[in-house]
């Protein structure tokens, strides 16, 4: 049996006639690059999320760039994020001159630790905005965060790129706090057929400059009011988009469904104490969409070894993320060394994600459990890995 970590082709086949026919009057159109295709993915995207403004761009890391440009950080500025995070998150503070500042993350749900959030803003000056990740599709802990934000008067930007349709008592993930993102990467919940990805913010102000400088801040054309870039969302991936997101929450719910087989099928086979299964801190509060599962994440012991053997057992699993960002290269100059946020490292040293998709099978997810079962049965281990 093979279980790749997604397979994309199965949620293409039943709405590919739909989508190639949207492709297909997009190309009729020839009205490739914004207009109204876009303008309907924003107004859906306002209405699902309950943001208040939703402009659409050409990638998650774009949305969060053209954001971090909008709100005028730059040199002298710090921006607080957590070190366990996709690279971007970090990157396009850097590449607008900002300080990142790190704090290390939540043991249990991987997103940034309050008390370590609290931490930082204590000893940094000139803190711009702190960006919590919604990370794996679970949200982070939004009312400590902006409780705290409110506190220091700083804004709480939401990286939910791995987030959309994710939901946290206070609201929608990327929707709770002045402004978020979202990105459309094929292999997020709501993928697109190539980048694409979603800016929102509350204030109509923040919307304007954000619109303006997707467009080189241009206003008529060839008139410039201030140094943006080309950040504009192609038609056709909005289309696509657009055909996609009333299935988002029936996805959700399936990979939710998924998540819930895999920790009964653990529990069967006494490996829930072995490894480390994921939290639900937000189950039980009433809210449905608590987690949509991006990636199901387990925390391994011997995770190198466990990845080798599921791969030569035709199991796919990747490791989200094995370096993480204060120890990368390209970061060396912010002065941080191995040790300062142990619970990212250990999370990097840990951690793995395994197959989990809406369309995956009662049998593939017993094969994968069964595998892993036989892993530690050749080599056993003692206690769990949390
Ligand atoms: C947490 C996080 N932030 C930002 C991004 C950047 O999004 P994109 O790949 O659409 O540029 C991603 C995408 O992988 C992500 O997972």
């Amino acid at each position: 049996m093979r279980v790749p970590l997604l397979d994309l082709k199965l949620q293409y086949a039943p709405l590919k006639a739909e989508i190639l026919a949207a492709i297909e009057a997009v190309a009729d159109s020839q009205t490739l690059v914004l207009g109204p295709q876009v303008e309907k993915l924003e107004a859906a995207v306002a209405a699902y999320t309950g943001a208040g403004h939703a402009i659409g761009v050409s990638s998650g890391t774009d949305a969060q760039l053209v954001l971090l440009m909008a709100l005028g950080i730059g040199p002298g500025d710090a921006v607080i994020t957590t070190p366990y995070t996709f690279f971007a998150t970090a990157g396009c503070v850097e590449r607008l001159g900002a300080r990142i500042v790190f704090a290390d993350i939540d043991p249990l749900t991987y997103n940034i630790s309050v008390p370590a959030l609290e931490e930082a803003l204590a000893k940094t000056s000139r803190v711009k905005a702190i960006i919590p990740v919604h990370l794996f599709g679970c949200c982070a802990d939004m009312q400590a965060i902006t409780d705290l934000a409110a506190q220091h008067g700083v804004p709480v930007l939401e990286d939910a790129a791995q987030a959309l349709g994710c939901a946290h008592p206070l609201g929608a993930a990327g929707a709770i706090s002045e402004a978020g993102w979202y990105s459309f990467y094929p292999t997020k919940n709501l993928g697109a057929f190539g980048d694409a990805g979603m800016v929102t913010c509350r204030d109509a102000k923040l919307a304007d400059r954000i619109r303006s400088l997707r467009n080189h801040g241009m206003e008529p054309r060839y008139y410039h009011h201030s140094v943006g870039g080309n950040f504009r969302l192609d038609a056709i991936q909005a289309a696509v988009l657009n055909i996609k997101l009333p299935h988002l929450d029936t996805w959700g719910a399936g990979r939710r469904a998924k998540a819930a087989y895999y920790r009964s099928a653990f529990h069967k086979h006494g490996l829930d104490c072995v490894l480390g299964l994921p939290t639900e801190p937000w189950a039980g509060t009433g809210v449905e969409n608590h987690h949509i599962y991006n990636q199901f994440i387990i925390r391994a012991p011997k995770r190198d070894a466990l990845r080798q053997f599921l791969s030569e057992a035709g199991i796919g699993s990747e490791i989200y993320y094995p370096l993480p960002l204060h120890l990368q290269e390209c970061f060396q100059s912010l002065g941080y060394k191995t040790g300062d946020f142990p619970q990212a490292e250990k999370a990097a040293a840990e951690t793995l994600a395994l197959p989990v998709f809406p369309e995956l099978t009662e049998a593939q997810q017993e094969y994968v459990v069964e595998k892993i079962g036989a892993f530690y049965a050749l080599q056993p281990v003692g206690a769990a890995a949390h």
